[in-house]
């Protein structure tokens, strides 16, 4: 596996291998990698010949008040699982390289809709941030394919539609989420749990569960997500949501709808905030 830093020697890269005729599929991570973002890794690599991973800690994705110092960095950790995963090239670039005008004064894309709701109205910026680093991404690596996560539900939509809106030629994999035995997803920010809050922690999964066989069952969705925010509030959490909504672009169900919904929780427990959904059908 080859690492680069600068956006020359990356071009270089994906250009000598366009002209052998090879695709290439892209993983944008944050870093601090775990089995899920392997995973992504692994079905990228079933869909194109060559695989570029990025691993940047986006400055301009924390919201005021989240802590972009704190972010683990563990690019040598990073850098080795990779290349047991066999990533053919690592980019790990700095902030100037991907902000040549300073994070602060960069240009911003702005998502509209889908982003006004639930982690868009939880995180406020987040998502400009997401779409402006994506975007960047993506014009530099120039990837025939790109896989995300279904773990973030909502920006997986947000970036569908930064792709369609920006017509760029990159088609968009969802990922399905990787879960712990007990049914928890993984996540950087589970090692943030003490013991007793990772022991309450897959109850998210099972209120998802319990919201998903409720719908079905014909319960009317805001009986559902007040029943749902009740179940997590005794467990000892504290939701900022729990809703059913529709999944190609999570505006609320009419009544009675149960068709292409999904089913979406976040949730604090002690300091550490969680975000997990299951799809109904
Ligand atoms: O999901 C993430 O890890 C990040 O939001 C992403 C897509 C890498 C953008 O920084």
């Amino acid at each position: 596996m080859r690492t680069v830093n600068d956006a020359p020697s990356l071009r270089a890269a994906v250009r000598a291998w366009k002209q052998e005729g090879a695709t290439v599929g892209f993983v944008p991570t944050l870093g601090n990698l775990h089995a899920g973002h392997y995973s992504l890794l692994d079905l990228a690599r079933k869909h194109a010949d060559r695989v570029v991973v990025s691993v940047f800690v986006n400055p301009t994705q924390f919201a005021a008040g989240e802590d972009f110092e704190k972010y683990p960095r563990t690019l040598a950790q990073d850098s080795a699982g990779l290349a047991e995963h066999e990533c053919d090239l690592l980019f790990a670039p700095d902030v100037e390289t991907i902000y040549p005008c300073g994070a602060q004064h960069s240009i911003r894309i702005h998502v509209p809709q889908v982003t006004e709701t639930l982690e868009g109205a939880h995180r406020p910026g987040h998502f400009d941030g997401v779409a402006t680093v994506v975007a960047k991404l993506f014009t530099l690596v120039m990837p025939e394919l790109a896989v995300f996560g279904q773990k973030d539900w909502q920006q997986l939509l947000v970036v569908k539609r930064l792709v369609r809106e920006l017509s760029l030629p990159i088609e968009i994999i969802a990922a399905p989420t990787l879960r712990e035995a007990d049914g928890l997803a993984l996540s950087s920010r589970n090692q943030y749990l003490n013991r007793a809050e990772r022991a309450l922690a897959p109850q998210i999964h099972a209120t998802l569960q319990w919201m998903r066989e409720a719908a079905r069952d014909g319960h009317p969705a805001r009986v559902v997500e007040t029943v749902a925010m009740q179940r997590l509030e005794r467990a000892g959490f504290a939701p900022d949501y729990a809703v059913l909504r529709r999944a190609d672009d999570l505006a609320l169900p009419d009544e009675g709808e149960r068709e292409g919904l999904v089913a979406l929780i976040a949730a604090r427990l002690g300091a550490t905030r969680l975000i997990d959904n299951l799809p109904l059908d």
